[in-house]
Formats: C-alpha cells, structure tokens, sequence
C-alpha cells in the first residue's frame, strides 16, 4: 500500500494588514491586551476586490499546483476545508473546481472548522494508500473578516480571527517510511455551543415550541436569518474564551502522544511541531507540557491571527520556505477548535 506525500504546498494571505491599533477604531480594546492573552500583534483581512474563501483557495492552491509540478487539469480530487465558505450552499470546493478550470472531479467540503486541515488531510489519506486518487489538493482557507462582530461586544473573539488560504497537493509515494506516517481524528459535541456560530442555522432559536404546530406565517421565510437575529446580532460568532482554552491545553498534548505512541516515537523525535494558531499561550502551554524545545516549535500567529482552517496549511508552507523543514524530518501537524474536534498528523517530510 503507497504512503501519502505532500508534493506541493502554497499560502496566501491578503496584503491588507490590520494592526491591534487599527482595531480600537472599532471596540474598546488595547495592543497590550491582545498580545498579552493571545501573542497576535496583526491579521490580514481580505481586501475588498471581490475577494473571497474561495479566491484566496485558489491562489493558494496555484502555487501548491505548480510546486507539486503537476496542472490543475491532473487534480483528480478536491477536499475544501472551511468556516466561511462564499455561499451557505454549495460549498466552495465546486468554486474552486470551476475557478481553476478543472476536471469534473469530485469537490468535498469539510466543516471541522479549527481542525478542518487535520480532518481533510486525513481523508485524503485514506483515498491515496487505496490507490483511488493520484493527485488530491486539500485547501484551507476562511474569510473571517466578512462576519465578526466588531463591536466591544465581539472583541473576545474579533481581535483573535484573521483572513488566508493555504494548500497543499498530496500524492502517493512509495519511498519507505516517507509520507504521512498517521492521522488521529477526535470530537466531543457535549460543547458545541461554546464556540459556534448559530445562524444562518435550523435550531430555530427563534421559532418558538407552539409555533411548530400553529407557525407565524410571517416567520416562515426568516427560517434561517430573521431581522430579529441580525438585531440581536445573533448572526456572529460567540465563544466562551476561558472554557475553550482549558480544553484546548489537555487536548493538544493528549493528541500529538497519541500520533508518537502510535508510531513507537517521543515528543525528542519531533523535529518541528505545527499547532494550529489558535492561541500563541495555548501553543507555549502544549510546548511547555511536551518539553519541546523553541526550535522544536512553528508559530506566525503574530503576524496573521487565528486563520481557523487555513492555520496549520499556512504555517506549513512558511516553515518550509524559511528552510525549517527538510527531507527526513519528522513534522507533527495538531488542532483543536469548534465543536469541539480535535486531531493531528504525523509525516515523514
Ligand atoms: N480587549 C480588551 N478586553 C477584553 C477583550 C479585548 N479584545 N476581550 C475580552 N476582554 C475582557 C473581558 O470583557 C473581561 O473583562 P471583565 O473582567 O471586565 O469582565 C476580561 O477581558 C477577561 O475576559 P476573559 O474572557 O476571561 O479573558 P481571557 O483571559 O480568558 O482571554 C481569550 C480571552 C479569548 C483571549 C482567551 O480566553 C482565549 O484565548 N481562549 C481560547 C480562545 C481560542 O483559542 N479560540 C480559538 C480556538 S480554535
């Protein structure tokens, strides 16, 4: 059975860069507080072109193309791994398809929001060592900056997110030891609600028990966003900080031994860990925990914030084009975020 390898890996991020400060034009905040309980100094939002989760997919995902040295015309499968995709339906892997001029492949789109990356990967896996695909492009990108609330109301949670595209094309290899060595996938929905986002949604918060049998006919056509949802600004994300970050700290480290158990390996053997950039005192907490040393350690949330999906394959790409992972290298991906689910990879580079 082949072992899956990444062939090509590209980011993109948009150029406009919104400091901390730039931010109090908005909510009561301050620099300090931000960099202080999350490590973030600045974000890029998508520019307003035309700009989107899609658009950003495929400039990310033109330069994965190229570097794995195939065309868009050899992708064989789409995996698209997203929170905020350009339409509630269909998802933004056919965008991307018809954008990029491809075959008429399959396109599947991953809502595991934070671990999105880690799950598509996953999947993607499982398809090459079957031998049913040769080329997969997996594809993480949000655009977070079209849907927060930035009012001192939302600022727990809008100063975190920030906008970007990551990809990479997976390929089968059949070089021994040499690929992704294994992929770990967890959830727990006992928390979903402690960081969600509820509407556009068919919960029907709004839509009272009685109403069911004896339904408001004025009600019917705001199933899904009411005016009262949008005055109650019940169309944004919510989250309760604290909760999360005590989940995250236990589930982080509890994944990535499980991926070196599986494989007989120790935190030692790490040569560079990949944290989703939720957090940059979750990611010192996980590395403190694993007695990983700076080196051991990939972190740019600094420079861009909490790109959801699009984190782990953004990071990637820059730790391999700043030279930081090499042939050989032991590579430890790892998520946590909404739902919650969690999961890591581990790849021999
Ligand atoms: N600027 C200034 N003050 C803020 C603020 C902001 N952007 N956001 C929240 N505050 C305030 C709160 O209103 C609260 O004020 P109060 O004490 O007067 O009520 C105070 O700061 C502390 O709030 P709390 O939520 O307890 O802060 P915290 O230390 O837990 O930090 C987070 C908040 C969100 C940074 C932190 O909980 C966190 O990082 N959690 C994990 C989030 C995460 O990683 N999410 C993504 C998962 S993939």
């Amino acid at each position: 059975m082949p072992q899956t390898k990444i062939a090509g890996l590209g980011y993109y991020v948009p150029d406009n860069v919104i400091t901390n400060n730039d931010l109090l034009k908005y909510m009561d905040t301050s620099d300090e507080w931000i960099i202080e309980r999350t490590g973030i100094k600045e974000r890029r939002y998508a520019n307003r072109t035309g700009e989107t989760t899609t658009t950003m997919g495929v400039k990310a995902a033109t330069i994965a193309i190229e570097r794995a040295g195939i065309t868009a015309q050899d992708v064989d499968f789409i995996i698209f791994a997203t929170l905020s995709p350009d339409y509630y339906f269909p998802g933004c892997g056919v965008l991307l398809q018809r954008a990029m001029h491809m075959k008429e492949i399959g396109a599947l789109d991953v809502r595991n929001q934070c671990s999105g990356f880690v799950y598509a990967l996953s999947i993607a896996d499982q398809f090459i060592k079957t031998g049913m695909y040769k080329n997969i492009l997996v594809v993480g990108s949000e655009k977070h900056s079209f849907g927060l609330d930035f009012s001192t109301r939302g600022r727990n949670i809008s100063v975190i997110f920030g906008d970007g595209a990551g990809a990479v094309v997976l390929q089968p290899t059949s070089e021994a030891g040499q690929g992704i060595l294994s992929t770990h996938l967890h959830s727990d929905g006992q928390s979903a609600e402690l960081l969600a986002m509820f509407n556009p949604g068919t919960h029907g918060n709004h839509w009272h028990e009685e109403a069911v049998a004896d339904f408001d006919e004025a009600e019917i056509g705001q199933m899904f966003m009411s005016h009262n949802m949008i005055d109650n600004a019940q169309n944004f994300p919510t989250m309760d900080g604290p909760s999360v970050f005590k989940k995250a700290v236990v589930k982080f480290p509890e994944v990535i031994k499980e991926a070196l158990s599986a494989n007989g390996l120790q935190s030692t053997d790490i040569n560079l860990l990949i944290p989703h950039q939720a957090n940059l005192r979750i990611a010192q907490f996980v590395q403190h925990q694993l007695k990983l040393s700076d080196e051991q350690v990939f972190n740019n949330i600094e420079k861009y914030g909490n790109t959801t999906a699009a984190s782990i394959p953004i990071a990637l790409c820059e730790a391999w084009e700043q030279g930081k992972i090499k042939k050989g290298d032991l590579v430890c991906l790892a998520a946590f975020g909404s739902g919650f689910t969690w999961g890591s990879a581990l790849i021999r580079w």
